[in-house]
């Protein structure tokens, strides 16, 4: 709830500069069917030349082409050499666009509506800067706690993540941009992503990992990427049970086309056609014989396969045919905007750098917006928060920690050092931090408003630290803690994209306990992209915890939307937070296989990630997934669970704002099914949200699908329901669970 007079307050804070350079991002376009775009492709197939096709599935240009990912036009025909770009989290690597919080704030959002309203937005600034292909959404379920990307997704339980990916893409190409859902599949770390053989069992990878691409799927998504990691044994780009003709994706209906992840392609040109790779990117990437053609594996050969017979004319027929046919159907080609941006001058410079900016006001609000709703409130001791701008008048305050600052704009486009405030990780996934508003601008200015006497230790050093906090009424620690992506890319702070460990990063947790010891009404900030260690939670002079997590270039405005109250937190954890790596039952496998190479990973824990795993486990997790505290309380009541004639069950319940101020509340549904099905304690099954004011009620229907009351049976490669009892949980969190009911 965002009561108007503080918004005109912090209205100010908001420093991003809108700019609109007469981009008509959101132009309307005619959608087509999936039928008619069909035959519009398979008419414009029939009148393309040989070389013309080659053109079409093979990257080009991964050095002078303006995208990270190109492909050849074919002028005479109107064809564009389309447009492929990073990242999911927003433009890159270019200027004027906006720095939109990635994956994982958008799950800890737990709202379908902010999902979909970020998919939108990125859609637009995609369109606007001419991009034909946003490469994303990221659906790598966070297998490990420490795994380097997985903030570019949404967390580690796949209802979750495919209701993201469902409302993601549904956003990005309602304004007529392609979504392409990554990586499929299997990619959930870092080291020794490029061959590592994952070990997944049939109903794992339908439950699990296959299940937010199948929600992609009934998205209509135009494009899946294949990922770089082999899957049980195959490399996934020539995987014929994962890509070809009966594999899981065009089972499921998968219209579109498969492009491998960059440099994917392992194996020859024939054997990745054949298998059902569409597209290879980036093609020509290892300039070996110096030819646009020359990749050095995958396509590369392409054309004499064809001519040789080695791959048929008709699957090169099918493979463009697949490329276009989501081009039509979203409208591409009549009046969609060309490329205005260089991707080889990340800084704006050269001719091909138009200057065109994607921003727009409404834009930096859903930016903030999410940031502020994904912040999740994990500790607050006799309403420490929200801060009462009245009562701050002469308040002496205390802003502690590096991460309060600026990011440093020099660590390259790829976002690979945290030297500031960590908004997002690094690597592919990154974003512009060009327009970060940091915490320190944002706090400075809503607490001298306020009439606070604030100062500042704006470094790590934990003696500082604590001399600044001494004698304070009010001291605000900031910390952080960052991963990303390995790639070619360097480490940071020691980390090869995938953790070390769950510490805070520079000793941020010693710089906690410092300033507690000395300051009674310590409130922590924690900027982080997954899941760390919290030690000093239960400290009696650490009055307020609020995980703010990957927040995106608006995250001090958002901060102080939570401090002041004028957003009532409700955030709630897209992953549990437990003490040590062993409660999540997984590891990141850092040693290279036997006798060397590539690692065989077994994905042993099957279904029990996580909440899965812990509530299986009886480990009690400090903050439990779906856990967010809100500065009102919520009732619920009069579950009522009704069998429906479609063979779902109707599960409705009352919410009451049982506080004083108006608050969101987030109540979720977990099952329990029969023993005998095999499945953990619960599963995420359905979330909601509303805003209620202070004493109102609201009533919730969520309706249980078959397929949500079913489990993966192999031998009839379907889901069916168990028979037996299943029970239903209707909760605040994934432990907080409030009403309880059978069927
Ligand atoms: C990443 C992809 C990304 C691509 C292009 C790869 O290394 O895995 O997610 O889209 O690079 O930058």
């Amino acid at each position: 709830m965002r009561p108007l007079g503080l918004i005109c307050f912090l209205a100010a804070i908001a420093t991003g500069v809108a700019r609109n350079d007469g981009i008509d991002a959101s132009a309307s376009f005619t959608l087509r069917s999936w039928d008619e775009a069909f035959a519009l492709a398979n008419a414009t197939v029939a009148q393309l030349k040989l070389d013309e096709k080659i053109g079409l599935v093979t990257g080009v240009g991964q050095f002078s082409s303006r995208c990270v990912g190109n492909v050849n036009p074919v002028a005479r025909l109107g064809i564009p050499g389309f447009c492929l770009n990073d990242g999911p989290a927003g433009v890159r690597p270019t200027k004027g666009v906006t720095g939109f919080p990635p994956g994982i704030a958008a799950a800890a959002t737990f709202s379908r509506r902010l999902m979909r309203a970020r998919g939108v937005a990125l859609g637009e600034e995609f369109r606007g800067k001419g991009i034909n292909m946003h490469l994303g959404p990221a659906l790598d379920l966070m297998r490990n706690p420490k795994a380097g990307r997985g903030w570019e997704s949404f967390g580690p339980d796949p209802y979750l993540t495919g209701e993201a990916a469902f409302e993601t893409i549904t956003g990005i190409q309602s304004v007529g941009v392609m979504a392409c859902a990554k990586h499929y599949i299997a990619n959930n770390q870092e080291h020794w992503r490029y061959g590592l053989i994952a070990e997944v069992d049939d109903r794992t990878m339908h439950e699990m990992y296959h299940y937010p691409f199948l929600r992609a799927i009934e998205a209509n998504v135009s494009s899946v990427m294949c990922a770089y990691n082999q899957f049980n044994g195959t490399s996934s780009c020539h995987n014929a049970a994962l890509i070809g003709p009966n594999g899981l994706l065009r089972k499921d209906g998968f219209q579109g086309y498969i492009v491998s992840d960059w440099g994917a392609t392992h194996d020859s040109a024939a054997d990745n056609a054949n298998a059902g790779l569409d597209m290879e990117m980036p093609g020509d990437y290892i300039l070996i014989g110096g030819g646009t053609f020359n990749s050095f594996l995958g396509l590369g050969s392409l054309k004499s396969d064809v001519n040789s017979g080695k791959v048929p004319s008709s699957r090169l027929d099918q493979m463009v045919t697949r490329i276009l046919a989501p081009w039509y159907r979203l409208g591409q080609d009549s009046g969609y905007p060309a490329v205005n941006f260089d991707a080889q001058h990340s800084d704006g410079s050269g001719p091909n750098n138009l200057d065109v900016s994607v921003r727009s006001t409404a834009h930096t609000a859903i930016a903030r917006e999410i940031a502020a709703d994904s912040a999740v409130l994990l500790k607050n001791k006799a309403d420490a928060l929200p801060l009462k701008s009245a009562g701050m008048d002469g308040k002496r305050v205390a802003i502690i920690g590096k991460d309060a600052l600026m990011p440093n704009l020099k660590c390259g486009d790829l976002n690979e050092c945290d030297d500031g405030t960590m908004t997002l990780g690094w690597g592919s996934g990154s974003n512009s931090l060009e327009f970060t508003v940091p915490p320190i601008t944002a706090l400075n200015e809503s607490l001298g408003a306020a009439g606070a006497v604030v100062s500042a230790s704006l470094s790590n050093d934990k003696t500082a630290g604590a001399k600044a906090a001494k004698g304070q009424d009010v001291a605000i620690v900031l910390v952080n803690v960052m991963s990303g992506e390995l790639g070619f890319y360097q480490t940071v702070n020691g980390n090869e994209g995938d953790r070390n460990d769950l510490e805070l990063w520079f000793a941020g947790s010693d710089l906690v306990t410092a300033v507690a010891a000395v300051c009674s009404n310590t409130i922590v900030v924690v900027h982080s992209i997954g899941p760390v260690n919290m030690p000093w939670a239960t400290n009696e002079n650490v009055t307020a915890i609020i995980f703010a997590g990957a927040p995106g270039e608006q995250t001090g405005p958002a901060l102080v939307d939570v401090l002041f109250g004028a957003v009532n937190p409700s955030g709630r954890l897209p992953y549990s937070i437990a003490d040590d790596e062993a409660s999540y039952g997984t590891t990141i496998v850092t040693a290279p296989g036997f006798p060397l190479g590539f690692p065989v990973i077994n994905y042993t824990e099957r279904l029990l990630l996580d909440y899965r795993y812990m509530d299986t486990h009886a480990i009690i997790p400090r903050f439990e997934y779906g856990f967010g505290l809100s500065y009102t309380t919520f009732e619920y009541t009069g579950l009522s669970i009704i069998s429906s004639a479609t063979n779902s069950q109707v599960v409705s319940f009352s919410v009451k704002n049982a506080g004083a101020v108006a608050g969101t509340e987030k109540p979720q549904l977990y099952l329990g099914y029969p023993p005998s099905a095999g499945e953990p304690p619960k599963v995420l099954r359905g979330f909601d949200e509303v805003q209620l004011v202070a004493g109102a009620s609201q009533r919730f229907v969520m309706t249980l699908g078959s397929r949500e009351m079913s489990v993966w049976d192999t031998p009839s490669q379907s889901f069916v329901r168990p028979p037996g009892t299943f029970t239903v949980f209707v909760g605040a969190s994934s432990r907080d669970i409030r009403l309880t009911g059978t069927f």
